[in-house]
């Protein structure tokens, strides 16, 4: 098992209001596995897959990666989980503006190295641009990110997310800004990336052209999660 899950609760407190936002959830997810998290807008997804990314952590429950319970106090091996391990594509890309597409790319690696932490690979450029080629990027590597369209923003953060050798692939909502002819380049891409690399694919979404290709969906419904069959 790759990822385990085991009674996450998860609580926001908002102008002294209490926010059930997940109650119980229960996830077992095996390595290679494709699986998409749906549900409706404000019902947990994201904090879910922050969760799951090691972002933010639970209330209570526990969270186990690759068979070792996370501890959520030892940021260090947070920071390399991250950078090393598991790779996120935001709802919003979150690309920095003022670097350019290869930078961009290349972060995870320098923020690792100033930090004097684990290398995530020894010739990290030569990675950067291969995986910049795989996602169709290479005649952009010197754009920022407001000279770029959208599917080229989602390509790049396919290619970030990617960089260092990842078994988790946590895409959030990777085509919810996109038109379908994009859509349906980037889903392509996103499943010839998962042959190739061999990771494990967390998908929240609600694109029909991607939950179709699904097998193993789940519904986050008043903070559990329900198999969708
Ligand atoms: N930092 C926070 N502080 C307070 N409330 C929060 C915080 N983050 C999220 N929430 C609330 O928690 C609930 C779940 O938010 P979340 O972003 O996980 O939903 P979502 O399912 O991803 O929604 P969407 O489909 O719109 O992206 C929402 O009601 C949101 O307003
Ligand atoms: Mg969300």
């Amino acid at each position: 098992m790759i990822l385990k899950l085991e009674n996450i609760y998860k609580t926001y407190i908002s102008e002294g209001e209490k926010i059930h936002v997940l109650n119980g959830i229960h996830l077992e997810i095996k390595e290679n596995q494709i699986v998409s998290v749906e549900g409706a807008s404000g019902s947990g997804k994201s904090t879910l897959l922050h969760i799951i990314g090691v972002i933010d952590k639970p209330d209570s429950g526990n969270v186990f990666l690759f068979g070792e319970k996370v501890d959520f106090s030892d940021t260090n091996k947070l920071d390399l989980l991250r950078s090393q391990y598991i790779g996120f594509i935001f709802q919003h890309y979150y690309l920095l503006p003022d670097f350019t597409v290869l930078e961009n790319v290349l972060m995870p690696a320098w923020i690792l190295e100033k930090q004097n932490k684990k290398i995530i690979q020894h010739d990290y450029l030569k990675k950067a641009k291969e995986l910049l080629e795989k996602v169709g990027m290479s005649h952009r590597l010197n754009h920022f990110p407001s000279q770029i369209s959208g599917g080229e923003l989602a390509r790049t953060s396919i290619a970030r997310a990617l960089m260092g050798e990842k078994k988790i692939l946590l895409a959030d909502e990777p085509t919810g800004n996109l038109d379908k002819e994009n859509s349906i380049k980037i889903i392509d891409l996103l499943w010839q990336l998962h042959q190739e690399y061999q990771f494990t694919l967390i998908i929240v979404t609600h694109d029909s052209e991607l939950t179709q290709r699904i097998k193993n969906r789940y519904k986050l419904i008043h903070g559990k999660l329900e198999i969708i069959n």
